[in-house]
């Protein structure tokens, strides 16, 4: 997936390029602790979280580390059995394997999303933090599917890429806000600044993503003043997962950031956007944010 941006100087503004590691080998997790300090990689252990899309792809790789940081990481996605996979991987960074607990859901669905809170609630009452990986991509032929694509094909993405997102920010909400400073992050992609040809379907649906996180950061500063939330978009970039078989690069480069951004300080960003590779970046009214996210 090749996304063209339809305005680099005005959509995609850099401003700061911070100590993300991209290339990191997840399996020297101990000497580079994914570019995090010390203090900061310590923080994860005990900590909760709930990641989407957790079967594959960067939910995986994401996963697998937070469970290597001594977290308990909570599983979602539809199919059990990718569920069961990174749990087993967990074993390869040296983590009990009990620490990630798995929740299957089908994210369209309230039920199963408000089914799946529940179970986490029941096994922690809170939670540290949210990281929405879930998403299907441009589904069919790509050549033009505004014109062609299917209005179920089309009810399909904006109800996993879109409603979904929603939906599992409006189950998980009570159990973040339960515990001041939760952090929350969703994975978007370039689609949502750009009008690549062929894509219109999924870029619709990142852009709408992007703007649905903004409002959703709003929301909750509003709603909770002295919780301290953060609520974030994080591109991750192209990497080779079950969405994209034509990339060479590692589901892992999406983890320092993600790592940056969960065990952000107080008074850090919420309503942004950046990128796995460091950038701030800046979406609509939302400005690049101003401040290195790895060095507090
Ligand atoms: N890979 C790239 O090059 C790339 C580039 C830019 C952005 N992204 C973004 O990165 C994020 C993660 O994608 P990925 O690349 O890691 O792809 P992936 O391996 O295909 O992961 C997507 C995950 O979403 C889950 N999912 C799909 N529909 C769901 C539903 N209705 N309910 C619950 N879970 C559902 C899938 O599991 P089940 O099928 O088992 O439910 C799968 O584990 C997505 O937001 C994607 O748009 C990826």
């Amino acid at each position: 997936m090749r996304f063209r941006i339809f305005s680099r100087s005005r959509s995609r503004d850099i401003s700061l390029v911070s100590g993300a590691l991209e290339n990191a080998d997840p399996t020297k997790w101990q000497a580079h602790r994914f570019g995090l300090s010390r203090e900061r990689w310590g923080s994860l252990a005990g900590r909760s979280y709930w990641i989407t899309g957790a079967g594959t792809g960067f939910g995986r790789a994401i996963s697998t580390v937070l469970a290597a940081a001594g977290a308990r990481v909570f599983l979602t996605g539809r199919r059990a059995f990718r569920l069961n996979e990174t749990r087993d991987d967990t074993r390869g960074f040296g983590a009990a394997s009990e620490r990630c607990i798995t929740v299957p859901a089908d994210i369209r669905d309230e039920d199963q999303v408000r089914a799946a809170a529940s179970s986490i609630a029941s096994r922690t009452g809170h939670l540290h933090g949210l990281v929405s990986c879930a998403a299907v991509p441009e589904p069919g032929d790509i050549r033009s599917p505004l014109s062609e694509l299917t209005l179920a094909d089309w009810e399909n993405l904006v109800a996993t890429n879109v409603t979904g997102q929603w939906l599992v920010a409006k189950h998980a909400r009570p159990l973040l806000m339960r515990h001041p400073g939760a952090r929350t992050i969703f994975l978007s992609s370039e689609a949502g600044w750009a009008d690549t040809a062929g894509f219109g379907p999924y870029n619709v649906s990142k852009s709408a993503l992007n703007s649905l996180v903004m409002s959703i950061a709003a929301e909750w500063a509003r709603d909770f003043p002295d919780r301290d939330s953060q609520v974030n978009i994080l591109v991750p970039g192209e990497a080779r997962t079950e969405m994209n078989q034509g990339s060479d690069h590692s589901p892992y480069a999406v983890v320092s950031m993600t790592l940056a951004l969960l065990t952000h300080p107080p008074e850090g960003p919420t309503g942004r956007f950046f990128h796995r590779d460091g950038r701030h970046l800046e979406f609509g009214h939302a400005r690049p944010y101003h401040r290195d996210l790895f060095t507090r």
